[in-house]
């Protein structure tokens, strides 16, 4: 298989596409807002702690196992886990690892193909004179296919396809290709993330805008980086946190461990993977922070941004603020910042094609064009729904199960399998063959217990949450004999509906009541698709595994 020769090609493109892969959307989209909506500084000591030890743990476990599975030529984690643990089933497991890409990557690419269309956008001036109320409009408009703001019918439908099939034509050209766009692409983000900032931060202090005088960008800055110790024993803000440090590094998914397949069998795991969740912190904490947040804060005020603190803030606000700088500033600042925002998608999204393709060239020897194009339509048919009825709220759906739910599914799982049935022993060998540092031994202790008691911890935290985030009240009252009650934002309670349920019991209205009913059928599709996905990959494993075993390849 030529598949086996396939490695990376320098140290400096592995780690640049390792870290194109972490800095995404995330870093510029996710992350200030989960910080203002969970009190700012209060974030920032939950968020480094799970860095320390939940961020740091699944880095290595990821990146070893990765090089573990690729040694026997295993490119994604069904049979990566496979080798690492015997017994039927940890496959199956494995089937996370290229389901969630998948899923992640279809309504991903939505958000970057607006990245796209905003470039272009900024440069003809569409934005131009606009009302802040106009250009949210603008936003709200787009999302509604069908109708045009700007002359292209079916624009948004076009940019997803568009932006789909340069990430699947970047694909079909293998390694080599990814490590092109990320040795382009990262400095580039970086760079216009630092113009960026650096006229975000210079903006100064009251005075930026005509209408809030009294309006600082510092007050942004101040409000984020103030650490607010009582935080601590907040379990919201901890959920949020490790919830955070999933999504922005990557981990949980499967695609570190597919990147991590074409290192080398002497490569470096422990330099390298560090290396990479660091350069992921920077862009996060210092460019993710120092953009949006403080430039909002400018013009619009600190009590505006705790208001509006939304994921839409960087699409809908953002083009408004430039404008304050003049037409041309403001047509270069769109591009630096929708720039900024594609190449951290792009990186992203191409690793999360990786393992789907691994997996078919691995078991039934596709070819890389083969490979990459049926990603591409399987992201498509996944992606459409999210594209038709984004308003529907088929996109935070998609959001919800994949990248979020079941990133602590995985994680734990892997952990276990990793600490536990590979056995810490080994996998403390694993991750430090041809390190170049040491690691505290400590982490050894951390990754098998610290870890996977964490995510459990989270796991549960997450499926249970009660009511109004009220942890000490409900465990009052479950040692009282008076139960637990769960709050409509724990996982049980979303797979039941509860509370979207309670909202069709009580509407009156005809109106409002019709578009509830259609909210739950738009997200019931949404998770039967998702289900159906899963269904599907678990089916091609079991194929893959039919075939290996009649090759006499199947370990079990
Ligand atoms: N880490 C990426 C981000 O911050 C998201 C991502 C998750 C990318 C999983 C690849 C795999 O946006």
């Amino acid at each position: 298989m030529s598949q086996k020769a396939e490695s990376w090609g320098s140290r400096v493109g592995l780690i640049l596409a390792m870290a194109g892969n972490a800095v995404g959307l995330g870093n510029f989209l996710r992350f200030p807002v989960q910080a203002v909506q969970n009190g700012g500084g209060a974030f920032i000591i939950p968020y480094l702690v799970c860095f320390l030890i939940m961020g740091i743990p699944l880095l290595f476990i990821e990146w070893s196992s990765g090089r573990y599975g690729g040694k026997t030529g295993n490119h994604s984690t069904p049979y990566i886990l496979d080798t690492m643990a015997k017994g039927r089933v940890w496959k199956y497991i494995g089937v996370f690892g290229i389901f969630t890409n998948v899923a992640v990557v279809s309504y991903y690419c939505y958000i970057e193909s607006w990245t796209m269309s905003y470039v272009y956008h900024s440069l003809v001036g569409t934005f131009n004179g606009l009302s802040q109320g106009e250009v949210a409009n603008f936003f709200n408009t787009y999302v509604t296919v069908g109708v045009s703001t700007t002359g292209i019918p079916y624009e948004a439908v076009i940019f997803y396809i568009v932006c789909l099939a340069i990430n699947t034509f970047i694909l079909s050209k293998g390694l080599g290709g990814i490590e092109k766009v990320a040795k382009i692409g990262m400095p580039l983000l970086i760079l216009f993330g630092l113009i960026l900032a650096i006229r975000g931060l210079t903006l100064g202090t009251s005075g930026a805008s005509d209408v809030f005088p009294d309006a600082n960008a510092w007050d942004g800055i101040n409000f984020l980086w103030t650490p607010q110790f009582d935080s601590l024993t907040n379990p919201k803000v901890w959920l949020a946190a490790a919830g955070q440090i999933f999504f922005t590094l990557s981990v949980g998914m499967g695609t570190i461990h597919c990147y991590a397949a074409y290192l080398k069998s002497k490569d470096d795991v422990a330099l390298n993977s560090v290396s990479a969740g660091f350069m992921n912190e920077f862009v996060e904490v210092v460019l993710g922070s120092a953009i949006v947040i403080p430039i909002a804060a400018g013009y619009l005020g600190l009590d505006w941004v705790m208001k509006n603190a939304g994921f839409g803030m960087a699409f809908q606000t953002m083009p408004y603020l430039f404008q304050q700088w003049g037409t041309v500033l403001a047509a270069l600042a769109g591009l630096f910042w929708f720039g900024l925002l594609f190449f951290a998608g792009i990186t992203s999204s191409l690793a999360m094609g990786t393992p789907w393709m691994g997996f078919m060239r691995d078991e039934f020897d596709w070819g890389r064009n083969k490979a990459a194009w049926s990603f591409g339509a399987l992201a498509l048919v996944m992606g459409l729904p999210t594209v038709f009825f984004y308003n529907q709220g088929v996109f935070d759906e998609y959001d919800y199960w994949a990248a979020t739910v079941s990133l602590v599914v995985f994680a734990l799982l892997e952990t276990i399998v990793f600490s536990w049935i590979f056995g810490i022993d080994k996998g403390w060998r694993e991750i430090n063959e041809g390190a170049d540092i040491k690691i505290p031994n400590i982490y050894k202790f951390i990754i098998k217990y610290i870890t996977p008691t964490l995510l459990l911890i989270v796991f549960l935290g997450a499926l249970f949450t009660p009511l109004d985030n009220d942890w000490s009240g409900n465990l009052h009252s479950l040692f009282n004999g008076n139960g637990w009650t769960l709050d409509n934002s724990s996982i049980v309670n979303q797979l039941a509906f509860t509370g979207l349920n309670q909202q069709i019991e009580v509407a009156t209205d005809a109106v409002e009541l019709e578009k509830l009913r259609d909210k739950k059928f738009f997200m019931s599709l949404a998770r039967f698709m998702l289900l159906g996905l899963f269904l599907f990959i678990s089916g091609i494993v079991y194929l893959a595994f039919l075939k290996r075993r009649k090759e006499g390849r199947a370990t079990l």
